[in-house]
């Protein structure tokens, strides 16, 4: 339950992988990877698609592509590309971070609008507005569609374009019961991740417009993500979207059972209106114990979950993990709870 990476791939995709017509992708000539481009750009909306090699390349990717050296990017505070990524936008693209607070998931337009720096010879250009959906830190919260639309006039009137981390778009899809072109279509670029609940064993997209996508394969090439033969990754991508973008409404399902279960007992508190869709973030103040006294108990007793700070235990749920696990974890967590 520490995460949706540690998905396995499923048996058609090995079976794709085995059949996949190969070339050489720096040449364009790799048949299941234009397919698989083809097919993602489709899905969000935008005019073309890049594959890469995972979440954070997609993101430094994006950032570079998009920002001149020195540029600023509005960030979300507890974002991933601010915090877990290895801090790539200072290091490879001489990018500043302006960090906005983003505690419910999503940044306020508002405060997004004050973030961009004027036109003044002593600050740097903005250059790019980064934001995440799903939401990791809160729980995996989609943005709702009218806070994108509110972004999107940001940008238009600052004329600054947005990327989306979208790492897990389509779970933000399924809980909105939208499309993920309909996600998508307030922002000019947008990643997302095969590798997580859709459950592909590697590979993220970014996607955007064709003249975008045209320079990212070059910035994608200069970080060393060019691939030769990538069609065997493809393959397992193209399956991903074609057969597991709808299961992921399962694991929505599993975290709210999860959320219940957790609920009932003494010591934590979960917030079920909070669990939109994979993530638990479980606050284990009230049992007087920290996240990583739980988390190793928890761990003795076969359950792996992850510390999320000094307040809260996260799990993540995905195809990898039944109800009959959920309910399992639930059991496990009552008896740490209980052990002196
Ligand atoms: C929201 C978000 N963005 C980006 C990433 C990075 O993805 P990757 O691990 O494929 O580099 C993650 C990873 O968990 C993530 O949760």
């Amino acid at each position: 339950l520490r995460s949706d990476t540690f998905t396995l791939p499923t048996e058609s995709m090995y079976e794709a992988v085995c059949r996949a017509p190969l070339g050489d992708d720096i040449y364009r000539e790799d048949p299941t990877v234009a397919r698989l481009e083809r097919l993602a750009a489709r899905m969000v909306g935008k005019e073309a698609a890049l594959l890469v090699t995972s979440g954070t390349q997609a993101n430094l990717v994006a950032l570079l592509t998009h920002c001149p050296r020195g540029s600023e990017v509005v960030v979300g505070a507890t974002s991933d590309v601010l915090n877990w990524e290895v801090s790539g936008m200072a290091a490879l693209g001489g990018l500043m971070p302006r960090a906005v607070p983003d505690d419910d998931g999503y940044p306020n337009p508002d405060e997004v609008r004050a973030a961009i720096r004027p036109a003044d010879v002593h600050v740097g250009p903005t250059g790019l507005i980064c934001v995440e959906n799903t939401h990791q830190r809160s729980g995996g919260r989609p943005i709702p569609l009218s806070i994108l639309a509110a972004l999107r006039l940001v940008s238009i009137e600052r004329g600054v374009p947005i990327h989306m981390d979208g790492a897990r778009l389509f779970n933000a899809a399924v809980a909105l019961g939208r499309s993920a072109a309909d996600i998508a279509a307030s922002v000019t670029s947008v990643s997302f991740c095969l590798s997580k609940g859709l459950s592909a064993p590697i590979g993220s997209i970014l996607c955007g417009t064709s003249e975008f996508i045209e320079r990212a394969r070059w910035t994608r090439k200069m970080l060393g993500g060019g691939m030769r033969q990538a069609g065997w990754i493809a393959a397992a991508g193209i399956v991903a979207l074609e057969q597991n973008v709808n299961r992921l409404e399962d694991d929505h399902a599993n975290a709210r059972h999860l959320a219940a279960g957790l609920g009932r007992l003494a010591g934590l508190a979960v917030d079920p209106a909070a669990v939109v869709t994979n993530i638990v973030l479980v606050d284990v103040r009230p049992s007087g114990r920290s996240p990583d006294e739980l988390v190793d108990r928890l761990g003795s007793r076969g359950v792996r979950a992850l510390a999320a700070g000094s307040s809260h235990v996260r799990l993540v749920t995905h195809r990898g993990v039944g109800r009959t696990d959920v309910d399992a974890a639930v059991a496990a967590f009552s008896r740490a709870l209980a052990d002196r």
